[in-house]
């Protein structure tokens, strides 16, 4: 590819805690844990992300541990996770244990949890600073604490630590009539631009943002709003460059099965989910990114309860320039990867599949090797 861009670089890698983009060499992450899980219950929003065909599986399990079975083998699956990292020589680091059956009540709603195995949804770190979401779900709320050990050692060593706003989660941040049970109408619903999530106070998960060094990409999402978007714009300030971009999408929640940068100058698009705006298209060829369209992933159909798309075979983890993991069935990705000159590091993580996420919802990076650039060439500062 061409020369990207002459940067400017704001920022040294001095912090323990320091990332900038998805691809620079990885030194540090942070491997979820779901000991401690619990099925949540189907209330309306948690509707918006279970497929109908598990609905009867909540409404049996709702408020109680998982079936046995299900949960040892997603823990192993986390517990191969952080040792094929480590044996790659990074530095892995896991939260605490909560008891996610607990059921708590607050002024606005009453619920039980659900499990911590997908850091990336709460953490988002964006140079030294580590930010808190302000997640939607009633059954996320506490999911915070589970973090809260690691965050405070972090800060003790250098780290900035912010929590946004955390969310009342009140009956009016749900719109009371998205049609939750017509997966027909809600499409419609979410093409015309309405969500479960109102814009009632703010709201978002750090797997909606990606990001680019100085330009971070988010979307309006079932669990991310315009609201929580202005946030982190007011927040983030000058530095950073907010851009909101659109993906065809039914039921749009996290960008990394979507668009995934795999190094620098290089990013998978999901060929059912393009890319609605010519302006972030353009963005990307004008600085000269490849965008490469991955095979489809084979969602393995001895996974049960899998509540994500198949195209989780994109959620992989970079390492550095030339290692990246993967989901160890998806040989298509594998291979696709391979002839864009990486070698591939299989992970068996397949049974975290019905917690909620794959590799890349369950970690989130915590030191990269670089500094602040920018990636994309004559982007007006807002
Ligand atoms: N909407 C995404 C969620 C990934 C965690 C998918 O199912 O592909």
């Amino acid at each position: 590819m061409t020369e990207l861009t002459t940067y400017k670089s704001l920022k040294n890698t001095t912090s323990i805690v320091c990332t900038y983009n998805e691809w620079d060499p990885l030194e540090e992450i942070i491997v979820g844990r779901i000991d401690g899980a619990v099925v949540p219950h189907l209330t309306r929003e948690f509707k918006t992300f279970a497929k109908p065909e598990y609905w009867d599986f909540f409404r049996q399990y709702g408020g109680k541990p998982y079936p046995q079975e299900l949960f040892k083998k997603g823990v192993q699956a986390l517990n191969n996770l952080q040792k094929t990292l480590e044996d790659q020589g990074i530095v892995v680091k896991r939260p605490d244990v909560i008891d996610f059956t607990k059921t708590y009540k607050t002024l606005d709603f009453e619920s039980c949890g659900f499990n911590s195995g997908n850091a990336r949804d709460f953490l988002l770190v964006i140079g030294d600073e580590i930010i808190e979401s302000p997640m939607a779900y009633r059954c996320r709320y506490f999911e915070f604490q589970a973090y809260r050990s690691l965050i405070k050692d972090y800060f003790n060593k250098g780290a900035r630590w912010t929590a946004a706003p955390k969310c009342t989660m009140a009956d009016a941040m749900y719109d009371q009539k998205f049609p939750v049970t017509d997966v027909e109408e809600s499409k419609k619903w979410i093409s015309s631009g309405r969500y479960i999530t109102t814009e009632y106070e703010p709201c978002f998960d750090g797997a909606d943002f990606t990001r680019f060094g100085r330009d971070i990409l988010v979307s309006r999402s079932l669990v991310t709003n315009n609201f929580g978007i202005e946030w982190m714009r007011r927040h983030l300030g000058p530095d950073y460059r907010i851009h909101v971009v659109r993906f065809q999408d039914d039921s749009p929640m996290h960008m990394d099965t979507t668009w995934v940068p795999i190094a620098e100058g290089m990013v998978l698009t999901c060929p059912e989910r393009p890319c609605l705006d010519q302006h972030i298209l353009d963005m990307f060829e004008k600085s000269g990114w490849e965008v490469h369209t991955p095979p489809a992933g084979l969602c393995p159909s001895h996974i049960p309860l899998h509540l994500t798309s198949r195209w989780l075979s994109m959620n992989t983890v970079v390492i550095d320039k030339e290692r990246i993991l993967v989901e160890a069935s998806e040989e298509p990705t594998i291979k696709f990867l391979k002839k864009l000159g990486f070698k591939p590091i299989a992970v068996d993580i397949n049974h975290f599949f019905p917690f909620g996420g794959g590799l890349h919802c369950s970690t989130c990076d915590v030191r990269r090797k670089g500094t602040l650039k920018s990636y994309f060439n004559n982007i007006e500062m807002i």
